[in-house]
């Protein structure tokens, strides 16, 4: 009989923070596909591979902390939650909620949110709130206000999250064998740099910064080393690179439009943890890097999920990627749900043909 992916708290039993018993939220997220990515082999000289986070239920990595986060909310009684979102987070805590039988409400820059994950709160009924205002200011007030009213925050200061989105290195290490020697993810609000050391780590017998006491690993070693963690910026929201946060953080990348990350001192301690590094890269690149995803390895991400691999590019074109090495961007959210962007200012609207083998025909110039 086929076989369906369990999501991850079944999947993982052993390594998240849940009992027999617990309530369990999934919409069986995880089990994404890593996939092999030539043409990224050929720019680089290393052999690359894209952990293909769009594949998941709501089309982001975001559904991995959100099993975990929601799952732990039906334990607190709590019946609604929320959080300050650039898209992402909102459309995966929408879609849980309506899942585990919860309220959501979601906090948004104004006009910063791509069409297509708006479209996703709506539709799950979420609560939408647009603040004049940037991500940094959605969730300063999420903060706050889930302080004082009994309503849960799914950010990804809240530790379950974290515990949900370390489950993608297992994964990689399960498909690979053992760790990649390099792992490279674009870097916002830093939870998933952190997620994704904790979950090597753990793998490796280790703990982090992060770990959470009860789940740190006592289970024997699944791989033999760790990656270098390469976190990615855009140009305009670099708070990592410029070790400052950024005011008015800009970028066509609208998921990753942070001025000031929650998880900054996380961030750090994976990137000097695994002596790896955050650099940034421009709008520019990053568009030309989702066309490379786009047209030569078969894969559609988002912008921001573009910023690993235009960062690993980049650093091919330094002359900083080990010839050999094997390395996995994450690419964290599908094009799909940000098609203006992704078109730009392409035509679309094509003339039709008459409706014969003959006119398709000669309109394909075969
Ligand atoms: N890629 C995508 C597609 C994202 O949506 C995000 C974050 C990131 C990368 C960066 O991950 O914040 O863990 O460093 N999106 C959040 C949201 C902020 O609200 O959806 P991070």
């Amino acid at each position: 009989m086929a076989h369906q992916w369990r999501g991850l708290i079944a999947e993982y039993p052993d390594r998240l923070p849940f009992g027999e018993g617990d309530p369990v939220v999934t919409l069986r997220e995880g089990g994404t596909p890593l996939v092999h990515a030539p043409a990224l082999d050929a720019r680089t000289g290393a052999t690359v591979y894209v952990k293909v986070e769009g594949a998941n239920p709501t089309g982001s990595f975001k559904d991995r902390g959100m099993t975990t986060a929601v799952s732990r909310v039906l334990q607190t009684g709590v019946k609604v939650v929320a959080c300050a979102s650039t898209g992402n987070t909102s459309a995966s805590a929408a879609a849980y909620a309506v899942a585990a039988g919860l309220q959501s409400a979601v906090v948004l820059p104004a006009g910063k949110i791509a069409a297509g994950k708006l479209a996703q709160a709506i539709v799950h009924g979420a609560t939408l709130v647009a603040v004049d205002g940037n991500f940094d200011d959605c969730l300063r007030i999420v903060r706050e206000l889930t302080e004082t009213h009994p309503v849960a925050l799914v950010n990804s200061v809240n530790p379950y999250r974290l515990q949900g989105q370390k489950t993608a290195a297992f994964e990689i290490v399960d498909q690979l064998g053992d760790a990649p020697d390099i792992h490279v993810l674009p870097v916002g609000n830093a939870g998933n740099i952190t997620a994704y050391w904790m979950g090597y780590s753990e793998y490796a017998g280790r703990t982090t910064l992060a770990s959470l006491d009860e789940t740190a690993t006592r289970l024997p070693a699944a791989s033999t080393k760790l990656p270098e963690m390469w976190g990615v910026q855009a140009w305009g929201a670099a708070p990592l690179v410029l070790g400052e946060p950024v005011d008015e953080p800009e970028t066509v990348a609208t998921a990753i439009r942070i001025g000031n990350p929650a998880s900054w001192k996380y961030a750090e301690a994976a990137r000097d943890d695994s002596h790896g590094w955050i650099d940034r890269v421009t709008d520019e690149r990053i568009l030309a890097a989702q066309a490379v995803l786009a047209a030569e390895v078969g894969v559609f991400v988002e912008p921001a999920s573009a910023a690993s691999v235009a960062g690993l590019i980049q650093a091919a074109e330094a002359g900083r990627v080990p010839q050999g090495a094997t390395i996995v961007c994450t690419v964290t959210g599908n094009g799909l749900k940000d098609t203006a962007t992704a078109l730009g200012g392409r035509e679309v609207d094509i003339d039709p043909i008459a409706p014969t083998v003959e006119a398709a025909v000669a309109a394909l110039a075969l």
